[in-house]
């Protein structure tokens, strides 16, 4: 019976993730992700030899509190919250094993049998100790909140840190005797983990958080893994895996989008600070939304870049309107998308799927630089970062090496902004320098449909 449900758990999990793939099935993969965990609860404690009816009654309030508080935060938090938000739970996920490890040694009292396991168990909390307080820094930068500048402290520390860690280790794995005082050890191992998270989050520069917020993620799946064979529990180690296995992936995937190397990544060897440079105000070009519109209008081949201000103006369903309309006028409209644009791994695709932007019509940065010649107007719709010249060649810039969707190669980018402020990495942003490059100016959506409107009218 019980391993009936984990089979069933399992095979909801794989396939939740699979349909996570797609932005049109990805709230009906949540559902079968998380039905699936409640199947191997729900068994975990009915057929186990700790059932009991107060253990169940436990399980079902404590689930009950949790969904409730899950659902109204949830439903509170603003759609361009949302990446603060992905950065809490994956924190919690760490925090769990964390509390888990070392329940299993305080509090259950649990003696270690063996080398292999204790080594688990430390590998456990170091892991979700690292997830946690990494994933609550970022949560605290992508909140826009005031931290520490990074310095190089924070890294020198956060390496002495790490070095204490394998020492630990070390001496673990190489005194004879399985030592008496592994609580203690479990214990430093915790607190050391908990500090490297900080220290090791509070450096990265602006424009390397996607590397690090999909490594965090990862972590998390890898502290779930462990737990889960602390607990000698499948559906934990299954879930550990796959979440560990996507965020690797995930992790390798923003290295290459932000051309950086794994190792260097591990290293903590990010690069600029994100801090604001100094140079003078530039002197943009501006153009009104009637003039956009007429361009547009005598325009073949239109792309449309989104950015992190289309999700603050949430114009994604203006977006779909002008397709639309541009479609009728017998002009193309093209949305490339940059992996890292916005706030989380595919931020973009999803804001795009909501207002049933068709996929044939989203492009990848990769499938179009090669040929953005041939766009005779790029709509940029509150980008910033990606595409910024300066990342090929100002080697000065935080954002340099990373590649960029080549927008100033169009014959003419029209850029939707509100103010002459900066991208998210503080970077100064040359393509507004350029002659073919006009900027206009106010909130995405206002603009958009004053566009819109204006071309009902020609
Ligand atoms: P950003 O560089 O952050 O630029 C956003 C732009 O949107 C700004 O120029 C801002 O200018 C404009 N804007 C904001 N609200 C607006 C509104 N209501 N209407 C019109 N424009 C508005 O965005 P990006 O190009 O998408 O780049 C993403 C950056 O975030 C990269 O540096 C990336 O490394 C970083 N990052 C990404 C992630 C992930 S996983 N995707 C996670 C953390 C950080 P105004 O203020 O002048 O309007």
């Amino acid at each position: 019976m019980l391993v009936l449900a984990y089979l069933v758990a399992t095979v909801g999990l794989v396939q939740g993730l699979k349909y996570m793939g797609d932005p049109a099935k990805a709230k009906m993969g949540n559902l079968v992700a998380a039905a699936a965990v409640l199947v191997a609860l729900v068994a975990l404690v009915a057929v186990t030899e700790k059932a009991s009816t107060a253990n169940l009654l436990l399980l079902l309030v404590m689930m009950g509190i949790g969904t409730l508080i899950g659902n109204i935060w949830s439903n509170r938090v603003a759609m361009t919250a949302m990446p603060q938000l992905v950065s809490i739970f994956n924190g919690l996920g760490g925090a769990c094993a964390l509390v888990l490890g070392l329940n299993q040694v305080y509090g259950q009292g649990t003696l270690v049998e063996d080398k292999l396991g204790g080594s688990v168990l430390l590998l456990t909390n170091l892991f979700g100790a690292v997830a946690f307080t990494g994933s609550m820094i970022a949560y605290w930068k992508l909140d826009g909140r005031k931290l520490p500048r990074p310095a190089r402290t924070q890294k020198l520390i956060a390496q002495a840190l790490l070095g204490l860690v394998v020492i630990a280790f070390g001496y673990y794995l190489l005194s004879p005797a399985e030592p008496a005082h592994f609580p203690v050890l479990l214990l430093a191992v915790s607190l050391a983990a908990l500090l490297y998270g900080v220290y090791f989050a509070l450096p990265v520069g602006g424009a390397d958080m996607p590397v690090m917020i999909s490594l965090l993620n990862a972590l998390s799946g890898v502290a779930t893994l462990m737990a889960g064979l602390v607990f000698h529990d499948p559906v934990m180690i299954i879930g550990g895996i796959l979440v560990g296995a996507t965020g690797i992936i995930l992790t390798l995937q923003m290295c290459v989008a932000m051309n950086r190397s794994l190792t260097g990544v591990l290293a903590g060897k990010f690069s600029g600070s994100g801090a604001a440079q100094a140079v003078g105000e530039q002197e943009l070009t501006s153009i009104t939304a009637v003039e956009t519109a007429s361009l547009l209008a005598f325009s073949k081949q239109v792309a449309v870049v989104p950015g992190y201000g289309m999700a603050v103006a949430q114009a994604q369903r203006e977006c779909f309107a002008l397709q639309e309309l541009l479609r009728q006028q017998g002009v193309d409209l093209h949305f490339i998308i940059h992996p890292v644009a916005g706030r989380m791994p595919g931020h973009m695709n999803v804001l795009l799927a909501e207002a049933n932007i068709p996929y044939s019509s989203v492009k990848e940065m990769s499938e179009v630089n090669s040929t953005m010649e041939h766009y005779d107007t790029v709509l940029v719709i509150g980008a910033n970062d990606v595409v910024n010249p300066a990342a090929e060649n100002d080697p000065g810039s935080p954002i340099y090496g990373m590649p960029i969707i080549r927008a100033y190669k169009a014959k003419q980018v029209i850029v939707m902004k509100r103010s002459t402020a900066k991208g998210y990495s503080g970077a100064v942003n040359t393509l507004f320098d350029r002659q073919n490059c006009k900027v206009l100016f106010g909130d995405a959506k206002a603009s958009l449909e004053e566009i819109i409107n204006e071309l009902k009218r020609i």
